[in-house]
């Protein structure tokens, strides 16, 4: 029986990732450490809560001494380490989290995984460290062309920079001490469980609530969508497959504009649930800061090298995941309040961010 120490489980990809997981294999184990931010909701893992596989432990990934202690108590196999501050609007106003988590946090797994798992004879077989990047690590692309795993890291927004940060790190335990690591960089997911600050939640919850949909500069930025579970799948791959010290590019080759994403859930809720909503709602507002113009992933590594093709193309991911949404309209209500709403008053006046 595997032993998988997953980090940010509670968050969007981490809750999808585990159900996906005890889904398919009955002889794992998952222990899930989620610090619970604003992001991370128990909710999200309902259904699997009282699974005898399944373990959940509230703690910061930057503690050493609750990590040392899973060490010490469990035969952890694999470290999948969602764990990291997400928004990149948030990065833009608090870059000093971006740091604190995604990159020491990321440190302080490394160190605790190194100190379990090293012996005088290298490290101990079959173990794996992955680290969930993301591709906006590799900059902007203009009109043409396509992120490979060697395409020079060139992050903009504190967000990237801490996650290309991360990368770094990851990599130089590879090649320093010969850890046992991968790393996967992936595209914008999009699917249920993700927080309603991300633009299609976001836009879903206020086409819904007949409020204004913001759409930063001319709504032409371009991010390459994927359904999550055709992440998951990759990530279960990768752990099983992927060659140790290398990175692999996830991506479905599903290039959207922003605000053609917008119209899509616009038209969805017309036709399913209430005829007058229209594009009137559209609101074009100032462009964030540093945005990047076009993200696009060329998957062809992991296709060809680990056989793994995305299932759900976007046409069907999308009206899924809409419906998914409108069938749990009391989750997206609650995680669109409270402390949430007072944050994004404060920084967006009554519009909200959205993007990845
Ligand atoms: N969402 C995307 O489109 C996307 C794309 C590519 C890569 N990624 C990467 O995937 C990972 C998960 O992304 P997501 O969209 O699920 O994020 P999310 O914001 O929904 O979830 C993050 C989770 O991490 C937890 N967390 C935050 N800080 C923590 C800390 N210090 N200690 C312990 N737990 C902490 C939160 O409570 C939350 O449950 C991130 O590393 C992100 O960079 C995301």
């Amino acid at each position: 029986m595997k032993t998988y120490l997953v980090t940010g489980g509670a968050g969007f990809i981490g809750s999808n990732f585990i159900k996906y997981m005890l889904k398919k294999y009955e002889d794992i184990k998952i222990i899930n450490v989620d610090q619970l931010t604003y992001a991370g909701n128990l909710e999200n893992l309902k259904d699997i809560e009282k699974n005898p596989q399944y373990n959940f432990v509230k703690a910061n990934i930057c503690d050493q001494r609750t990590f040392e202690n899973i060490f010490k108590e469990n035969v952890i196999d694999y470290i999948v380490n969602f764990a990291a501050e997400s928004h990149v609007d948030r990065s833009i106003h608090h870059p000093h989290i971006f740091v604190q988590t995604n990159i020491l946090g990321t440190i302080n797994l490394l160190n605790c995984a190194k100190n379990a798992w090293e012996t005088k004879n290298g490290f101990l077989e079959g173990k794996r460290f992955l680290q969930i990047s993301t591709d906006e690590v590799y900059g902007s692309l203009g009109n043409t062309g396509y992120f490979i795993e060697s395409t020079p890291l060139d992050p903009h927004s504190p967000y990237a920079s801490s996650k290309a940060s991360a990368d770094l790190m990851v990599k130089a335990y590879y090649d320093t001490y010969k850890m046992p690591i991968t790393i996967t960089r992936c595209s914008n997911n999009y699917g249920p469980f993700q927080f309603p600050e991300k633009l299609i939640p976001l836009i879903i919850h206020n086409t819904l609530n007949k409020k204004r949909l913001p759409i930063y500069g001319d709504g032409l930025n371009v991010r390459d969508w994927i359904y999550v579970e055709d992440h998951c799948k990759a990530i279960d791959l990768v752990i099983k497959k992927g060659k140790l010290g290398h990175v692999y590019n996830i991506g479905s080759h599903n290039e959207k504009t922003n605000i053609d994403v917008v119209k899509t859930i616009i038209q969805y809720i017309h036709k399913k649930v209430d005829p007058s909503v229209s594009e009137e709602l559209i609101q074009y507002v100032k462009d964030r800061k540093g945005h990047d113009r076009r993200y696009a992933i060329d998957p062809s590594k992991i296709n060809d090298q680990l056989g793994w093709y995305p299932e759900t193309n976007f046409k069907v991911g999308i009206q899924k995941t809409i419906q998914w949404y409108l069938d749990n309209t009391t989750w997206l209500e609650h995680m669109s309040s409270g402390a949430y709403q007072d944050y994004y008053k404060k920084i967006y006046g009554n519009l909200g961010g959205q993007d990845e």
